[in-house]
């Protein structure tokens, strides 16, 4: 097949998207280059995702690794911009909201390489987090806008982005659904820390962990729960409970290193309710019928609010969570699933033939 795409990922959440990206590429036997940045360099955060989800060694790995905002986003720009002139690709498609893809968006337009998002309209209205602004500025950039939901289509309609915009449905959808019916025995909690039945937890949101008090309150919260709480540390959540002195080894908290993508899977289709502060695992939660809680003022995926399965609550006090997750697990689940029904990276492949002309024109 005449197409050339670059993928260009570098957190755990995009090499989730990349995985259903580059079977349903891979199949139809469009060439494929991906690079990843290296914001995400643990072997748990990065390469386990690669070998799990069958994502081939990346083409080119620019190793940029951690700083502030500003030298990470820059440390990606000149090298993109070189890999980007030097394949000339029918289109780059960027990730998500990490510093990785404002960095992929800077790099392409300038040189005129049609840039396309995947992920597109998604909005927090929150001008605190980072990635807000990551995705604000990417769709704004990008020739072509794959968007994951209806209200992602409303965001960017909205914003006077419409007519590059179209509805390809959700990624993650694709690989959660794949992943939960050939991987749902990967964890074992009972082997990994003997007790059931528990709640799990992941905390790593900057506005979450980067203060004392708001990182003080939240594990506090986790640990008055009333059932024992896996908590999956990502290393920011890592990092700043050691800085503040925080334990995360106290009252309900089983506190264990990241989990690879099938694991994580299974122990969500495990446990009695999800709390976080993650966008895709709210939606996970949804898809795999485990309430949720999200210690967040607002969430992306505003459609799990309306449906009743996730309550978004930044304040929510222990027993509100454990009240509102007992109450959800009692509902007949929703039928209506508003984020595609798992054949989205199919749509983004025939979406980027079908534009491929008039977007070098
Ligand atoms: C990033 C994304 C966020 C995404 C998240 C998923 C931005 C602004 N944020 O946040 O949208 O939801 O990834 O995890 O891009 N670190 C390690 N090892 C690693 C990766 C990170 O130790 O493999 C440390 C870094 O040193 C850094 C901290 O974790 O201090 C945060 O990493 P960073 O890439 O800045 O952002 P995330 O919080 O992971």
């Amino acid at each position: 097949m005449q197409l050339r795409v670059i993928s260009v990922v570098g957190a755990r959440p995009q090499f989730v998207k990349l995985a259903p990206i580059h079977q349903a590429f891979s199949d139809a036997g469009v060439e494929h280059i991906i690079i990843h940045t290296g914001q995400h360099y643990d072997h748990n955060m990065s390469d386990s995702f690669f070998e799990l989800l069958e994502i081939p060694e990346p083409d080119f790995n620019l190793g940029v690794g951690s700083g502030s905002h500003a030298a990470q986003t820059a440390s990606m720009l000149e090298p993109l911009e070189r890999i980007f002139l030097e394949q000339d690709p029918d289109w780059v498609l960027a990730y998500g909201d990490t510093n990785s893809t404002l960095a992929t968006a800077i790099s392409a337009i300038k040189i005129q390489v049609p840039l396309a998002h995947l992920e597109a309209g998604l909005r927090s209205f929150n001008r605190a987090m980072p990635e807000e602004h990551n995705r604000v500025l990417t769709d704004h950039a990008s020739d072509l806008l794959l968007a994951p939901t209806k209200t992602a289509m409303n965001h960017l309609s909205h914003e006077g982005l419409a007519g590059k915009a179209v509805l390809v449905g959700d990624v993650m959808t694709d690989v959660c659904l794949a992943v939960a019916s050939n991987h749902h025995d990967a964890y074992n909690p009972l082997e990994a820390f003997g007790e059931e039945p528990f709640y799990m937890a992941t905390i790593h949101r900057a506005e979450n962990t980067d203060s004392p008090q708001r990182l003080g309150q939240i594990i506090q919260t986790l640990a008055q729960l009333d059932l024992p709480v896996l908590l999956t540390a990502h290393p920011r959540l890592v990092k700043s409970a050691q800085s503040f002195g925080i334990s995360l080894e106290q009252g309900s908290l089983r506190p264990t290193a990241p989990l690879s993508y099938p694991q994580m899977i299974s122990a969500v289709l495990q446990a009695r309710g999800v709390v976080t502060d993650s966008g895709g695992l709210q939606k996970e939660a949804f898809l795999l019928k485990t309430p949720c809680v999200t210690l967040r003022t607002e969430t992306e995926w505003i459609e799990t609010v309306e449906l009743g399965t996730n309550l978004v609550d930044a304040q929510a006090t222990a027993e509100q969570i454990s009240d509102f997750i007992g109450t959800a697990s009692t509902k007949t689940w929703p039928q209506e699933t508003p984020f595609g029904n798992g054949s989205a990276a199919q749509s983004v492949l025939e979406t980027l033939l079908a534009r491929n002309k008039s977007a070098r024109n």
